[in-house]
């Protein structure tokens, strides 16, 4: 049997050689390579590095998206590779989020309808509460008097923030961001990077950001650079972009 370390002392992500390889068609391709990660609750943390480097690969795999080829990955010191498809299935609705660069949000269809709809299949989160939730995570980003809007008829900033509170709604113990402010111009990514700090400093959501940007990396407390598939670095910062009150985030 795995030893399984306490839940509720153990770091919520641990990876030890964690290994990932894409094979197609009898071809593999080596991505990742013994990367050996330790995330603690309330940790807000940038994966920079150059394209091709693996970024994405991992968050997938830390998000439960896709699994790793070997090594070991634990989530509340509990492997992952022990885990049924029920379990994996129940903390992919319930325990992370996602906000990609492309927003995905249905057109034609109101923010806050956008924003409740992974509560519609959610295990434990009844029907009753989902209006509530919605509007608090739409206040959350700033958008309450955009609620009612269709998401066509917002700028592009306002559509991430919108994608954000949809990734909030769960209360989920993780938001992954690849690339959230890649569409994004300067003022409207800062408006979104704003919004993930605020959710991080009051709401001590636990944040892990893909980013090609400096810029936009500033904003965490916890840089690892990835390079051909390996940790090149992974150091915390003590000063950082210093989070702006929500309710001044522009319209
Ligand atoms: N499904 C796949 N099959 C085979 N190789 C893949 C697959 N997905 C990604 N790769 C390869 O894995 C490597 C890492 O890809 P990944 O998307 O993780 O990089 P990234 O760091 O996120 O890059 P970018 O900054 O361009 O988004 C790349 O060389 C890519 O070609
Ligand atoms: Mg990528």
């Amino acid at each position: 049997m795995p030893k399984k370390k306490n839940p509720s002392t153990a770091p919520l992500i641990e990876t030890r050689k964690l290994c990932k390889s894409y094979c197609n068609d009898e071809l593999e391709t080596p991505v990742l390579h013994d990367i050996d990660l330790t995330i603690h609750e309330e940790e807000f943390i940038s994966i920079m590095g150059p394209s091709g480097s693996g970024k994405s690969t991992l968050m997938h795999i830390l998000g439960f998206l896709d699994q790793p080829t070997s090594g070991k990955f634990l989530f509340r010191g509990e492997p992952t590779r022990t885990m049924s498809d029920d379990e994996l299935a129940a903390i992919r609705a319930t325990r992370v989020s996602f906000v990609f660069q492309a927003f995905n949000l249905l057109p034609r269809t109101t923010v806050l309808d956008n924003v409740i709809l992974p509560l519609l299949y959610h295990p434990t989160i009844p029907p009753s509460e989902r209006i509530e939730r919605g509007m608090n995570a739409i206040e959350a980003v700033g958008l309450t008097d955009r609620a009612t809007y269709f998401t066509n008829q917002l700028s592009g900033g306002q559509q991430q923030r919108v994608a954000i509170a949809r990734a909030l709604v769960t209360s989920p113990d993780i938001i992954f961001a690849d690339e959230p402010t890649g569409n994004l111009d300067s003022t409207s990514g800062s408006q979104v990077m704003e919004a993930l700090q605020d959710l991080h400093d009051r709401g001590g959501r636990t944040i892990i950001l893909v980013t090609h940007e400096q810029s936009t990396a500033a904003h965490a407390k916890r840089i690892i650079h990835l390079l051909d598939g390996r940790i090149d670095s992974d150091s915390k910062k003590f000063k950082r972009v210093t989070a702006k009150n929500n309710h001044n985030l522009k319209k």
